[in-house]
């Protein structure tokens, strides 16, 4: 108990260092390694609401009772464990490019609970669950990522 506590700690004052806590300042994202760079949404699924709704079964484990990220990431977007990206912050969420997303979802976060999808989620799986995560900043409506912020144009404070 007490060494559990400890460890949340540790990683509570590393998330906070690394930016990754909810009131961490938001800077730009680490840059996306090569395999996945060339990585984009397919065309118009950002915006297809059968897409979105097949993305809203992968994130609430309907799809696979294997695979639940509303159980970290909750269901309306507000993080249930602590340290799990606000996705209802559209400020942090414009800052992520298409590739940059599905970097994260297939290889995971090193050193967090959130682990690689890769084995559990098929590419396209993975595309659909994005453009679930992507309503909580938009009012639960299917948008398009149009509002995305090229890392060079943010100000880092
Ligand atoms: C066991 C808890 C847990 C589950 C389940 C989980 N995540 Fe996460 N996720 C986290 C945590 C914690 C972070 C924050 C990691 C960090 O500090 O950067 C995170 C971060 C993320 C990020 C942002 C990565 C970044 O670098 O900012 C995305 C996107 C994401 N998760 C998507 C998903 C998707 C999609 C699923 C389901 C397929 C999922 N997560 C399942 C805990 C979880």
């Amino acid at each position: 108990m007490k060494r559990s506590a400890a460890i949340l700690g540790v990683m509570g004052i590393l998330g906070f260092m690394t930016a990754c806590g909810p009131e961490a300042p938001l800077g730009p994202p680490p840059p996306v390694p090569a395999e996945y760079a060339d990585k984009h949404m397919p065309a118009g699924w950002w915006t297809d609401p059968k897409i979105v709704e097949e993305g809203k079964a992968i994130f609430e484990g309907r799809a696979d009772s294997d695979v639940n990220c509303s159980s970290c990431h909750g269901r309306d977007g507000k993080p249930k464990k602590k340290g799990a990206r606000d996705f209802r912050v559209g400020e942090r969420m414009k800052l992520y490019s298409d590739s940059f997303w599905f970097w994260r979802i297939s290889e995971g976060v090193p050193n967090t609970k959130m682990k690689s999808w890769k084995s559990k989620l098929t590419e396209e799986q993975r595309w659909k669950v994005m453009t679930y995560e992507h309503t909580f900043s938009h009012g639960l409506q299917p948008a398009p990522h149009d509002d995305y912020v090229k890392p060079a144009q943010v100000e880092t404070k």
